[in-house]
């Protein structure tokens, strides 16, 4: 994992434009209909979670609140988004049950052995370096424990095609995308057993085909009251995202794996 300082991507304006479409507090899309689908058949009552990338905090509620998680200690590399989370969670009364911290990119800041559950939703996509990553996911959980996640991933390791190629040259974050073999392989090295994926492009292109005509239309005068002057901007990025989806080539997954027990 890279140690390099990171600066803010997602900007006041950013995180404007992404709450209109995809719900006050997520910065990615479904919501809680998507968190309980990725955790189906897996059992957080009472874990102790620790959430990688949690940005404006929407997926911790969900957590807390519907799947009744213990305790959630959120993590995110950019000060804005935690500030955010905290407020979000203090509002709702569950500042005793969901907690967050800023952390640098690289290595977690965490003891070995410290989580029931390691979760991530769209967010290692920001993340190089996969090998690494599942390296510290598996230190930091204890032996039985598992990890669930949501990413965006390529269809495949060649170079990007012009479609995928255009939306990474407009959207202006930085990512680390690889597909899912690259993901199952890096699991796989780190220890985890059960590593399943699951496919999730169609439910992606429905809800970027949704969320493009809500910014280009009836939401178009909330997006400039949002976002100013970048509101074309932020359209195009969803036109960009849509085509992309629409390829064949961003192809989200649903990714889980075990710690073995000791
Ligand atoms: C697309 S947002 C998803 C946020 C949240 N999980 C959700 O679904 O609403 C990705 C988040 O990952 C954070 N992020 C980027 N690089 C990171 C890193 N190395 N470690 C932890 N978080 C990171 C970003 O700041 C951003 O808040």
């Amino acid at each position: 994992m890279s140690n390099e300082q990171h600066e803010i991507e997602y900007t006041d304006s950013f995180v404007g434009a992404i709450e209109l479409v995809w719900g006050d507090g997520f910065l990615s899309p479904g919501g809680e209909d998507e968190i309980t689908l990725f955790l189906e058949g897996l059992n957080i009552s009472g874990k102790e979670v620790l959430d990688v990338g949690s940005g404006t905090g929407g997926c911790d509620v969900v957590l807390v609140r519907t799947h009744g998680a213990g305790h959630v200690l959120g993590v995110d590399v950019e000060q804005p988004v935690i500030d955010r989370s905290i407020a979000r969670a203090e509002e709702l009364g569950l500042s005793d049950r969901i907690s967050y911290q800023k952390v640098e990119p690289g290595p977690f800041p965490f003891e070995d052995e410290s989580f029931d559950v390691v979760f991530s939703k769209d967010a290692m996509i920001h993340i190089e370096d996969k090998a690494s990553l599942f390296a510290e996911v598996i230190r930091v959980l204890r032996p039985g424990g598992f990890f669930v996640a949501s990413d965006w991933m390529r269809r495949d390791e060649l170079a990007p095609g012009p479609e995928i190629q255009n939306w990474l040259d407009i959207v202006g974050l930085t990512f680390g995308m690889h597909s899912p073999p690259h993901y199952v392989e890096a699991l796989e090295l780190a220890g985890f057993q059960g590593v399943e994926t699951r496919d999730r492009n169609e439910f992606l292109v429905n809800a970027l085909r949704a969320d493009f005509e809500l910014l280009s239309g009836e939401g178009r005068d909330e997006l400039i009251r949002r976002t100013g002057p970048e509101a074309q901007h932020f359209i195009d990025v969803w036109s960009a995202a849509l085509k992309a989806a629409e390829s064949g080539e961003l192809r989200p997954c649903h990714l889980r794996g075990f710690k073995p027990s000791a």
